[in-house]
């Protein structure tokens, strides 16, 4: 069969995936306020898995209310979750696809905060820089609280019958905010050295090897670099963690439990590396971005930003973005680092669509696997495609991230009219979400 390399199976130390292909970290605000989830996420998920991914890896899902980032979204912060993941894995566990849960908090770093807890909690008591959330430095105590709420979300996933737990160490939430040198800032054993910034995730490593065992799957998504300095407009100081620290905490976090790494950058979410756009969709930003004005200290600041002069924010922001051309695999290179330090799987983000490149990737040993997340919202059937020798989708995702700029206040789905017949059809594609409805 063309691109061979794709379709063989990945044995971890406690998990095997059919195929090289993972469905990367995405997810649209379809679930209930509180937390508990909805027939519209199982519809989302099985749109990847009848699509033939080997493994779903879950959005963002916060390990207790606080972390949230922005409501309905479903959580696993409590007991009284369970049933639903259960549902949600067997479901998805009928096309022979594998669940990872991405155990997740968001420290100061948010969208929308709703009504439970207005102040986040973080490593610093400096707001997030990006839309100016406040927050409260996290004491010893609230440590021990969080690492625990971790261990107790993986527990929740074993006990639902999934396949394992991946940690959100990337892109600026919780457990970067204590990797990051250029947001932790503080003078005790969590802060200083990248030992002691490393602290954290390693107590949460080892807390959730004590609760499960050693038999369950865990991997942890980092950002091998954060360019947090990549917007001059935002002043966020400091370029943060480099390659070479990333590798060594992996290194850690391998010696501590973990079965792989997820490859991933940047120390703040959205950035202009991740997801990497071709041009920043600013006239749709203004459209969504309304919901934030009141929320965070920077929110009204930025939407007059994106409002009056989108030209500055579209070209600051598209100067720090990786040229069209890149996009596609541009974090091999820091893979492949990761890969020659670790003695477990590599699975690469960023761009993958087209399967000579991914088989090629493999093949010269960059990583093991890669994930994909807007290239299957464009074609959920990618791995189809793949499968009858075809090398990229007739119409793939054109990088455009209006999928990106619309999830904070519409449902997820490729809003690329340029992709659809017809506006019509791209929002009846979209609304296929919903069906079937919640109750049927
Ligand atoms: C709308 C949207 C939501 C995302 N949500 C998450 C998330 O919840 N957790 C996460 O780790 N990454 C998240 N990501 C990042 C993706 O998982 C992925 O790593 C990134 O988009 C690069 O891959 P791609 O080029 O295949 O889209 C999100 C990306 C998008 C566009
Ligand atoms: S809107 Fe569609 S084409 Fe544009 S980035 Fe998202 S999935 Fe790709």
């Amino acid at each position: 069969m063309a691109f061979d390399t794709i379709f063989q199976p990945l044995t971890f130390r406690n998990l095997t995936v059919k195929n090289r292909i993972f469905r990367s970290n995405i997810s649209g605000r379809f679930d209930n306020f509180d937390g508990s989830g909805n027939q519209a996420r199982i519809n989302w998920e099985l749109k990847f898995a009848r699509g033939g991914v080997g493994a779903i890896i879950s959005s963002f899902v916060p390990v207790h209310i606080r972390g949230r980032i922005v409501p309905n979204y479903a959580t696993i912060d409590n007991d009284k979750k369970i049933p639903f993941w259960r549902a949600l894995g067997k479901a998805v566990h009928e096309y022979d696809c594998k669940y990872i849960l991405q155990l997740s908090h968001g420290g100061r770093q948010r969208d929308v905060i709703g009504i439970e807890y207005p102040k986040g909690l973080s490593s610093t008591d400096d707001p997030d820089p990006s839309h100016g959330f406040q927050c409260e430095r996290m004491t010893i105590d609230d440590i021990k609280f969080v690492v625990q709420a971790f261990a107790e979300g993986a527990r929740r996933a074993r006990e639902a019958g999934l396949d394992g737990v991946e940690l959100h160490g990337a892109n600026g939430y919780l457990i970067t905010q204590f990797l990051s040198s250029a947001i932790n800032d503080r003078k005790d054993e969590y802060g200083g050295s990248i030992e002691n910034r490393a602290r954290f995730v390693l107590d949460v490593v080892r807390a959730i090897r004590k609760r499960v065992g050693s038999d369950f799957h865990l991997q942890m998504k980092i950002s091998l670099q954060e360019h947090c300095d990549a917007l001059e407009l935002f002043n966020r100081g400091p370029s943060g963690n480099t390659i070479e620290e990333s590798i060594q905490v992996c290194k850690w976090l391998v010696e501590a439990g973990v079965d792989a790494i997820h490859a991933s950058t940047g120390g703040f979410f959205p950035h202009p590396r991740n997801p990497a756009g071709v041009d920043l969709p600013v006239e749709q930003l203004v459209t969504t971005y309304d919901s934030m004005v009141s929320s965070g200290d920077r929110g009204l600041l930025n939407f007059l930003l994106f409002r009056k002069v989108p030209d500055l924010a579209r070209k600051r922001w598209n100067d720090a973005a990786p040229k069209p051309d890149e996009i596609e695999g541009q974090l091999l290179p820091e893979a492949r680092q990761v890969k020659a330090a670790v003695s477990v799987p590599v699975i690469c983000t960023g761009g993958f669509q087209t399967a000579s490149i991914i088989a090629a990737a493999i093949e010269r040993g960059d990583c093991d696997a890669v994930s994909i997340a807007r290239p299957l919202v464009a074609n959920n059937d990618l791995v189809k495609i793949f499968q009858r020798g075809e090398d990229q989708a007739e119409f793939p995702c054109t990088y455009c991230n209006k999928c990106l700029v619309n999830v904070i206040e519409n449902p997820l789905g490729c809003y690329d009219e340029t992709r659809f017949p017809s506006r019509d059809a791209m929002i009846a594609e979209i609304m296929t979400v919903f069906d079937p409805p919640p109750f049927v």
